[in-house]
């Protein structure tokens, strides 16, 4: 497994990634927004998102949105394609995606918004506290 900052050779994912997305808040039914390829892909230009890959097969895939001059980070979006679940990749990528936004904006409060148990649990193992919306951006 290979997971790296994505750029645009990785561009051919996107339609993968946003149907994997699709399927999964269908299964959910709620707390997982639709995205669309060339916003995707628009994230892999920007170096900001992070691909895994098991060879050339998708396996997993999160992105970074920033607001407020870059003040504040979101780690978003983050996908595990069902053929690579409970494996501890989700961990590895939202790893990956702190030290790159901790690298890229070195000054933000990095943030990750959830309505998902599992995301819940990575996210208080990685070391991020409960906030409600009132301490972040109102952007
Ligand atoms: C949520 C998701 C990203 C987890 O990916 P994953 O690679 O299977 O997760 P990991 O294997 O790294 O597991 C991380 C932890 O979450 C737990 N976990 C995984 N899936 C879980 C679930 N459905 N419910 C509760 N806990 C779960 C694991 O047990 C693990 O905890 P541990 O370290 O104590 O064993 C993946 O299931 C997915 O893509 N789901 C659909 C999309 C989604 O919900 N995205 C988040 C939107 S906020």
């Amino acid at each position: 497994m290979e997971i790296v900052i994505a750029n645009k050779s990785h561009i051919v994912y996107a339609d993968i990634i946003c149907k994997t997305i699709a399927e999964a808040a269908q299964v959910r039914g709620t707390g997982i927004a639709k995205r669309e390829p060339e916003y995707v892909a628009a994230k892999m230009e920007n170096g900001n998102a992070v691909i895994a890959l098991e060879g050339d097969k998708f396996a997993g895939f999160c992105y970074i949105e920033a607001w407020g001059h870059g003040k504040f980070v979101a780690n978003s979006g983050l996908i595990v394609h069902p053929d690579f679940r409970n494996l501890g990749l989700a961990k590895q990528i939202k790893e990956v995606i702190f030290k790159h936004s901790r690298t890229k904006f070195p000054d933000a409060k990095v943030f990750s918004i959830t309505t998902g148990l599992a995301v819940m649990k990575l996210n208080s193992d990685l070391g991020y506290k409960p906030v409600t919306f009132s301490e972040l951006t109102d952007d």
